[in-house]
């Protein structure tokens, strides 16, 4: 075994972060703890996976479960798309793979929404197959054990930092060592301010012996989100509310109020409402701003809030909401400050 990798197990024997899915073997539960890590925290992980897993225990539950369930047990953890290719996945291994994950990773890349990390995950830590994971942590700790200078969102440096923490998998628990990795870039081998003195690969990493260890990797710097302003309306028609469910790409199948581009003025939304569809408005409350930030949108929506009046036809792939169905819908955390004014509205309302 390679002494970095013996190192880093030793290492991971002693500091390996306690998670719910640490020990776990189910290749599907495995699965949803990495779909769900990606891009997100390991903190907020833990207050979705038991749960989601309650309401989805096995592969077979998940694939018939109705895509609004999924999504509600989705709220609030972001890119949604990650949990409709699982259940898309759980389908597909339904259909193809007979109801059981395949143990070959190139295999598993053939599942809906499992790229090579995943795959490499799944294989390594379920099946013991000694494949590489490799993720922004694991680009990090190779990109300055190896004191890679070049930027390795380029393609061919990429390739090399993937060939490199290949060669690291060690036949023997490449599961663990793959999560030690992971660990490692998480608490110890940080962006910025690497903690290089408490590291078990010290003296063996190229980049902390050149003193190079904290610009590396060198990445582009990234562009800031592009600011999108809207009017968000919540527009009340006795005790029900209209909502939008998103056709879009981003956030898509999630419920949103309905909101215009740009901020106008109380007699420009008024006029907007009638004209597109068909609604008189009473005097109009305006509560103030909320601000999301995604990572390529900020969001910064002024909340309107007006009963309608009319005949209030319901629009093209909008809904009435009424109070009892109102906390069902999934909702992205960009809405929560409206939704908490629509929940305390009706929870005043006496209806
Ligand atoms: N990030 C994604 N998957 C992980 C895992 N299994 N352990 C630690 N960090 C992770």
């Amino acid at each position: 075994m390679d002494q970095r990798t013996e190192y880093l197990l030793d290492w991971y024997d002693r500091n390996a972060r306690k998670m719910p899915w640490r020990g776990e073997k189910d290749p599907y539960r495995i699965w949803v703890s990495e779909a769900m890590l990606q891009q997100t925290r390991v903190e907020t992980v833990m207050g979705y996976y038991d749960r989601f897993l309650q309401s989805f225990p096995t592969l077979q539950s998940l694939a018939l479960a109705e895509e609004k369930d999924v999504l509600k047990q989705w709220e609030g953890l972001g890119y949604y798309s990650r949990a409709r290719n699982l259940q898309a996945g759980a389908r597909q291994v339904i259909q193809d793979f007979g109801g059981t994950l395949p143990v070959d990773p190139a295999e598993l890349r053939k599942i809906h929404g499992i790229g090579p990390y995943t795959a490499g995950a799944i294989a390594s830590i379920a099946f013991g197959v000694p494949v590489a994971a490799v993720d922004g942590n694991v680009i990090r700790v190779i990109s300055r054990l190896y004191a890679i200078e070049e930027n390795p969102e380029k393609t061919e440096i990429r390739d090399r930092v993937q060939k490199l923490a290949e060669k690291l998998v060690p036949t023997e628990r490449p599961g663990d060592h793959n999560q030690a990795m992971m660990d490692l870039g998480a608490t110890v081998c940080v962006p910025g301010t690497p903690d290089c003195e408490v590291c078990p690969l010290l003296g063996l990493c190229q980049a902390e012996k050149r003193g190079i260890a904290a610009e590396l990797p060198r990445l582009s710097k990234a562009k800031p989100p592009r600011e999108i302003r809207y009017d968000l309306l919540i527009l009340r028609s006795g005790s029900q509310v209209l909502m939008r469910k998103r056709t879009e790409k981003m956030l898509q199948g999630l419920w949103c109020f309905p909101m215009m581009e740009d901020w106008k003025n109380e007699t420009e939304i008024t006029g907007e409402i009638w004209t597109k569809w068909g609604f008189s408005c009473a005097k109009m409350i305006c509560h103030g701003e909320a601000k999301h930030v995604f990572t390529h949108q900020t969001w910064r929506m002024m909340i309107y809030e007006t009963e309608i009046a009319g005949d209030c036809e319901t629009p093209k792939g909008y809904r009435f909401v009424s109070v009892g169905d109102f906390e069902a819908l999934a909702m992205p955390t960009a809405m929560k400050k409206a939704r908490a004014l629509v929940l305390d509205r009706f929870s005043t309302m006496k209806t």
